[in-house]
């Protein structure tokens, strides 16, 4: 390091024995100049040098000459052989520190002149190394926890929640008695809530299943795209009209498409409903696919609230909703995007989401037309 290129002038160089005092100024500025504890060794693993912050860490004088003063380490671990190579060490100290110890080899023209060890405190980088950890640890046991717990409440909540709708059923029954118009009304909105309860219960049963089995079955058949996207857009037709919303479908000639068409369907339907949830009345939802190279990608695009850009990739997370829905007083669990961006991912493809024309959101779904990767490779 000290070495020849290092730009130090012959007249330098040719008088070393004259020299020697400014050698060895030059060599203890150096030291002291290094941001870390440092020690030079010559060939003979004597003592040369050692800075001012070697000597507080280790709170031992190094005398010039003597042997080296590792103390401390050497109970630790000793000082390692094969010092002509590099080495860099993490040397835990009975005091509770941490040092990383690097050494590296001083040599000029192949001979070897001894080596420059050099000392960093790690102590504060390294507790919050045991930190992080100990923080993941408990966190991964807090999200097996939360997935237990919503897997067995759903469950608690499915049977009365199916038991209700079926009183709510047989109440309607005339066999049972007439109802007036506004038990009729009350019963309706019963149902209306306790069938929304079951979408909930049964969105939240499927994240939990996801991430407990990390991943769906899926079934992978041909799918026509075209068909696929004319199906999911008239189920949803007539909700849409209701809210006074019109809908466009362009869908240009592609290929068969290897993958789950009712799983897709599910993802389709997410979509749509969430266009229609979030574009208040007037607007225009428009779903349009193309084959573009080996992919399909379907976008379904509305002039609704949008999605605020720090949120873009955020909603794909369960229980994430954006502030704009959420103090707009639009329902939702924000679980349908994490279900989708699941099931696209199982067809090796990807979701994402930008802003449309006239400030809306533009929902792009990529899926590979030959679905995914065999297990093994990597997409
Ligand atoms: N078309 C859209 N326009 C604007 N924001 C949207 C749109 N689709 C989704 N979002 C945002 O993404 C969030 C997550 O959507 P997601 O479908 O996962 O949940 P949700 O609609 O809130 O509830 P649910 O679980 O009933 O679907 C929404 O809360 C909303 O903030
Ligand atoms: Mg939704």
């Amino acid at each position: 390091m000290v070495s020849e290129d290092a730009g130090v002038s012959d007249e330098a160089g040719g008088g070393v024995g004259e020299d020697d005092g400014r050698w060895r100024t030059l060599l203890d500025a150096l030291l002291e100049a290094l941001p870390a504890g440092a020690v030079v060794q010559g060939p003979d693993d004597r003592v040369l040098a050692a800075n001012r912050r070697f000597t507080r860490m280790f709170g031992a004088e190094v005398r010039a000459g003597g042997m080296p003063v590792f103390g401390a380490e050497s109970r630790a671990g000793g000082i390692p052989g094969g010092r002509h190579v590099h080495r860099t060490a993490e040397i835990p100290l009975a005091d509770g520190r941490t040092l990383r110890r690097v050494i590296e080899p001083l040599r000029h023209g192949g001979a070897y002149l001894g080596a420059l060890w050099t000392y960093d405190d790690i102590t504060e980088h390294k507790r919050r190394e045991r930190d992080l950890e100990r923080d993941n640890v408990a966190l991964t046991e807090l999200a097996r926890q939360r997935n237990a717990f919503t897997a067995a409440a759903s469950h608690e909540l499915r049977t009365p929640l199916t038991s209700i709708i079926s009183f709510c059923e047989l109440l309607t029954d005339p066999a049972f008695g007439a109802l007036t118009h506004e038990q009729a009304s009350f019963l309706e909105a019963v149902r209306r809530n306790a069938d929304r309860m079951q979408r909930v219960i049964s969105d939240l049963l499927l994240t939990t299943r996801m991430r407990a089995t990390a991943g769906l079955e899926l079934e992978f058949g041909a799918v026509e795209v075209d068909r696929m996207l004319l199906d999911a857009v008239l189920d949803r037709m007539g909700a849409a009209q209701e809210a006074g919303l019109f809908t466009v479908l362009e869908c240009a000639p592609g290929p068969l498409l290897r993958g789950d068409r009712h799983r897709l369907q599910n993802v389709l339907a997410n979509l749509l409903e969430n266009a229609a949830k979030y574009t208040p009345a007037g607007g225009r939802i428009s779903v349009t696919a193309a084959p573009h190279g080996e992919f399909w990608e379907i976008e379904v695009a509305d002039t609704g609230i949008g999605v605020p850009e720090e949120f873009r990739e955020e909603i794909f997370n369960g229980f994430v909703r954006a502030p704009n829905a959420r103090t707009g007083g639009y329902p939702g669990t924000g679980l349908g995007l994490a279900i989708s961006r699941a099931i696209v991912q199982l067809h090796g493809g990807a979701i994402t989401v930008g802003g449309a024309e006239g400030g809306g959101a533009a929902f792009v779904i990529r899926l590979p037309v030959a679905g995914p990767p065999p297990a093994g490779e990597t997409a």
